[in-house]
């Protein structure tokens, strides 16, 4: 039998790469690992206990809100700001910043997407939660503000995501490669299952919300032309896929190659997805893996940050299919 790793354990041996590490970012991943417990225990739940529905308030998005989502919100700020290892959270759930009751000794702050694709919840598809983690940049965390959460993506020191699906998997990295994790509930562990994840230079998936065509520029539109032409030579027609749960689709596209296209609707002149916790957290794993992320003109990591929640167009996945998606947006295809 193959050695087991459990996720606490890699991210232990992860930190002997950095001889300067305290072992406070190994210790606040480790809770990131087991606050995703607590969320995986009722996300597998939600068909048996009544907490499905909408809990019949709006987000600060202004778009409706599960009970799911509130309770995943919840358990993630408890659990980890109990601890003191965060200065500062930030969430798609709260307008504001969230000053964690012990702030007094940490010196990362925490952004995070609770649960994502919770549109899903109620039909049994796969959801997630995507998290992004920034070194403060006050020496005193009780100063901690709004601007150690507007870093630009490429200061990220580690990002993540959890996706609860057939089986539990949390992905990682801490700028060292990408790791996978699935978890075991005979033993309430994430074990190391998808080592050093790379993803493939081009796929044959596209993942788009189709039904926007008529929101799309002519840019959108001609790429979904040129997508389902008939080409042996590149591989086209490419397949669709689009879950609508962006973490399942990211995952998807990471392990088999392929396009995530997100971009500008007339509805959603900025496009839909958030640059802090959605964008910002997969274009680091992405760009670990060896894909590309954009907003159809710049790398999504470089991007600098306003607000909280702003939104952002995103072209993620394979570098090569990337790359052409970028093409048609800019007009030069
Ligand atoms: P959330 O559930 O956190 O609000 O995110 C939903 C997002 C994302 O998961 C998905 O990719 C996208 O919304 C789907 O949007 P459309 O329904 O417009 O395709
Ligand atoms: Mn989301
Ligand atoms: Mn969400």
């Amino acid at each position: 039998m193959s050695q087991l790793i459990t996720i606490e354990r890699h991210i232990l041996e992860q930190q002997k790469n950095f001889p300067e590490a305290t072992g406070e970012l190994t210790d606040l991943l480790s809770d990131v690992a087991f606050a995703a417990k607590l969320v995986r225990r009722e996300v597998v739940r939600a068909g048996l206990v009544d907490i499905l529905g909408f809990a019949g308030s709006t987000n600060v998005q202004g778009e409706e809100v599960k009970k799911l989502d509130l309770f995943a919100n919840d358990k993630i700020i408890n659990a980890i700001g109990q601890h003191g290892r965060f200065a500062i959270m930030g969430s798609e759930e709260n307008e504001g910043i969230i000053i964690p009751p012990k702030n007094e000794t940490g010196s990362y702050a925490l952004l995070f997407d609770p649960l994502d694709g919770s549109s899903n919840i109620d039909v049994n598809v796969s959801v997630g939660t995507i998290f992004s983690i920034y070194r403060i940049k006050s020496s005193n965390p009780c100063n901690a503000s709004i601007s150690d959460c507007l870093q630009k993506g490429s200061e990220q020191v580690a990002a993540g995501y959890v996706i609860y699906g057939s089986s539990v998997v949390m992905v990682y990295t801490t700028g060292n490669g990408v790791h996978g994790f699935t978890y075991d509930p005979t033993i309430g562990e994430f074990l190391l299952s998808h080592e050093n994840i790379t993803t493939p230079e081009s796929g044959k998936y596209y993942s788009i919300n189709e039904g926007s065509y008529a929101q799309f520029n002519d840019g959108t539109k001609r790429y979904l032309d040129y997508i389902k032409e008939e080409d042996p030579a590149t591989g086209r027609p490419y397949s669709t896929r689009y879950i609508g749960s962006l973490v399942a689709d990211f995952h998807r596209n990471l392990l088999t190659g392929g396009v995530f296209v997100y971009p500008p609707t007339t509805k959603h002149p900025s496009g839909k997805l958030r640059l802090m916790y959605e964008a910002n957290p997969l274009a680091f794993i992405c760009e670990q893996a060896g894909g590309r992320a954009t907003d159809g003109h710049r790398r999504i990591l470089e991007i600098d940050p306003s607000e909280l929640h702003q939104r952002t167009p995103l072209y993620i996945g394979s570098m090569a299919d990337v790359k052409v998606a970028e093409e048609f947006e800019q007009g030069i295809r």
